[in-house]
């Protein structure tokens, strides 16, 4: 297999751990591995200190397994198959439903590997592009517009890397009701799910909407656990789990052991896991907005409507990757530029899930005025 380089990972892997400051860091401040030990209830304590680190179970410890399908409605503990991350769910995905001659609709711009896969595997990838002049809006009847009858994948993010784009419950019924008349399998990845700004908005899991939706989660956004490299497909379509199953005996067999027990004890202590995400990610959106109100002159600002990420625009006639290098050599403070993501145009992301944000925003300010 023959795959393009994937421009952001390769951007991070330059930056990540060599800058004083990530701006643009697209998870929650890693959890503290003492705190999460803390949290654990007896029984997970238990498999925790008597672990022995062989060889586990391929689809992912069934304890794990059974607290991920609870995070769902009508999902089962055989419904749910573990991964080494959101990342590998996707490839592995991307390979079993995709192939030449098929078609899949992604939506764009986003996190590369959604569409990348699905291309390198030999499929046609249509983007779905999101606009800022609709305020990033997804529009399912474009989007429905797009389909063929050889689309056999349809992949939303949502919310949204790097927008914070969330389609209204409408808008969601709409096009998960026609994939479902279609028989198009829907990826939701949902890895910010809990993330919305207002609980309201969650979504009906893609897993929960109808038989051929697929939902992708992950320990590493809101659950603030990139670490662990667990994440999961869920879907009551057995067929394609099983499919998934045998390719992932291609890349990973199993996840790591100990890796799942830190899972289930971050996912049954969730209430106090995800409250201390929204409590750094609220702080920090607040400071973002009155920064961007300040310089509304210098930046477009479109308020996410869930996860940790937003995609502003600098106004200024320099083009954003000579202000972003200017930048970090400046002050140390990262910025990932929309060319990362293969779009023109002065955007660029920022994270807001990081606790040194406030310490980063006035080095940015400073820069502005300087
Ligand atoms: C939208 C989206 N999906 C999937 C992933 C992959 O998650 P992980 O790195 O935990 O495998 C990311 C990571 O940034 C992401 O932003």
């Amino acid at each position: 297999m023959r795959i393009a380089d994937f421009a952001l990972e390769r951007f991070f892997a330059r930056w990540e751990f060599a800058v004083r400051y990530l701006l643009c860091a697209s998870d929650v401040e890693g959890y503290p591995m003492a705190e999460l030990l803390a949290l654990a209830d007896p029984e997970s304590r238990d498999l925790w200190e008597r672990l022995r680190l062989g060889y586990a179970e391929s689809t992912g410890h069934p304890l794990l397994r059974a607290e991920i399908a609870s995070l769902y409605e009508g999902i089962g503990p055989d419904d749910v198959l573990v991964f080494a991350g959101a990342e590998e769910a996707i490839f592995c995905l991307s390979n079993v439903l995709l192939g030449p001659g098929d078609h899949a609709v992604v939506t764009w711009p986003g996190y590369q590997s959604l569409h990348e896969v699905g291309r390198a595997a030999g499929a046609m990838v249509t983007l779905h592009e999101l606009r800022e002049e609709t305020g990033w809006d997804l529009d399912p009847e474009r989007l429905i517009e797009a389909l063929r009858p050889e689309t056999r994948l349809v992949v939303v993010n949502a919310p949204h890397n790097p927008t914070g784009m969330l389609p209204t419950h409408e808008q969601w019924n709409r096009l998960t009701g026609e994939l479902a008349r279609r028989g198009i399998h829907l990826l939701a990845d949902e890895v910010y799910r809990f993330l919305e700004l207002d609980a309201a908005d969650r979504l009906t899991a893609g897993a929960d909407a109808f038989e051929r939706g697929i939902s992708l989660g992950v320990m590493s956004k809101s659950f603030a656990m990139a670490g662990l490299r667990i994440g999961w497909l869920a879907t009551r379509d057995r067929d394609v789990l099983a499919r998934c199953a045998a390719f992932k005996d291609y890349t990973t067999i199993c996840s790591s052991a100990p890796s799942e027990i830190l899972a289930l004890i971050g996912l049954r202590a969730r209430e106090a896991v995800l409250a201390r995400s929204r409590t750094i990610i609220d702080a920090n959106l607040r400071l973002l907005d009155r920064f961007f109100a300040d310089h509304d002159d210098r930046f477009t600002w479109v308020r996410p409507r869930g996860g940790s990420i937003g995609y502003p625009r600098l106004l200024d006639d320099e083009p954003i990757d000579a202000f972003a290098a200017r930048l970090v050599e400046r002050e140390g403070v990262l910025l990932l530029p929309g060319s990362q993501l293969g779009q023109p145009g002065n955007y660029f992301r920022i994270g807001f899930g990081r606790e040194d944000l406030p310490a980063a925003l006035a080095r940015l300010e400073a820069f502005l005025d300087g």
